[in-house]
């Protein structure tokens, strides 16, 4: 029996902005994690897909493409050099929360794609892992920008820049964040081709904010890898304040994010495509607690805490 892990992930800054080539950060979560279990089952049984929280269990010979599992399956027996349809049984697990860009389908994918090559007896580098994974998102994400697979597959804070390498880092210390969940569904694809609509309308506005959002995200860099959270947490501002300038913002949203500042919040900010989704504030530790409560208080339906190490 092989069995691999993939965290969450969470944006800290940059979203929208890294559709245009500026830098984003993002981090894993650990506190959320998707598994694959691969065993090996009687000759001629063939692959088997199992997964018990949608209930769900598939022949990998008889699902198409459209099924994202079997798709990046497929790719990474190919890729193995493995048979197309082994006798293994493959079990996906996963307490992420599904479509709350936290990267559930990144997470999930990127543990199977793990589990099998160590079930076939391969190691994998991350970047593979993330190619490998890319494929799949991209299969029914349209052009994701690629930084939900990078940051799942190397499992640390991750500065991404669309087409270059990404550069994983080390914060200088430990980092308090609140994850909350506004409980607003609102499609990443449509705030993207809104942004995209400002953009063609107004270019020159556009590509200024998304300047600012480079700079701060920069900063913010510098900040991570000093440890220092003080100087953070106005970054995290500043970013809001860009991202309501491109009319990603909600006022639900906008409720959650002064809660979590009047509650003792270093910073708070949207985080992903924002609208719905989840806000992320950024906490000394002692004061987690209050803002989660008053997180909560202003709506969130779920809040996780999550040390960024
Ligand atoms: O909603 P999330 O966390 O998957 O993030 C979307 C981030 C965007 O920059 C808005 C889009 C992208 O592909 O990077």
């Amino acid at each position: 029996m092989t069995t691999a892990t993939a965290p969450g992930k969470i944006i800290l800054l940059g979203e929208h902005a890294v559709v245009y080539g500026r830098a984003a950060i993002a981090v894993p979560v650990w506190q959320v994690t998707a598994t694959a279990t691969v065993v090996s089952t009687s000759p001629g049984s063939g692959c088997h897909v199992i997964l018990p929280n949608l209930r769900e269990e598939f022949a990998l010979r008889s699902a198409g493409d459209d099924q994202p599992i079997a798709h990046v399956a497929r790719l990474a027996l190919a890729q193995m050099g493995a048979p197309a349809d082994p006798d293994w049984r493959i079990t996906l697990e996963s307490d992420i929360p599904m479509a709350g860009g936290l990267g559930s389908g990144a997470a999930l994918s990127t543990a199977l794609v793990r589990a099998l090559f160590a079930h076939g007896g391969r190691a994998l580098a991350p970047a593979q892992v993330s190619a490998l994974v890319y494929e799949s998102e991209r299969h029914y994400h349209g052009t994701p920008s690629g930084i939900d697979n990078t940051v799942i597959a190397w499992g640390m804070p991750i500065w991404f820049v669309r087409g270059a390498a990404p550069e994983p880092f080390a914060p200088g210390a430990p980092l308090s964040l609140l994850i909350a969940d506004s409980g607003i569904a609102a499609p990443t694809r449509e705030t993207v081709s809104d942004v995209r609509r400002g953009w063609e309308a107004e270019p020159a506005r556009y590509e200024a904010i998304f300047n600012e959002i480079g700079a701060l995200t920069r900063a913010a860099r510098g900040a991570i890898e000093a440890g220092d959270a003080a100087a953070l947490g106005p970054l995290f501002d500043a970013n809001q304040a860009a991202l309501e300038a491109l009319g990603v913002s909600s006022a639900p949203l906008e409720r959650m994010i002064a809660a979590a500042r009047a509650a003792g919040a270093l910073g708070a900010k949207l985080s992903g495509g924002g609208r719905g989704g989840n806000v992320i504030a950024l906490v000394h530790p002692e004061h987690a607690a209050p803002v989660a409560h008053a997180l909560t208080a202003a709506g969130a339906v779920r809040v996780i805490e999550t040390v960024v190490r």
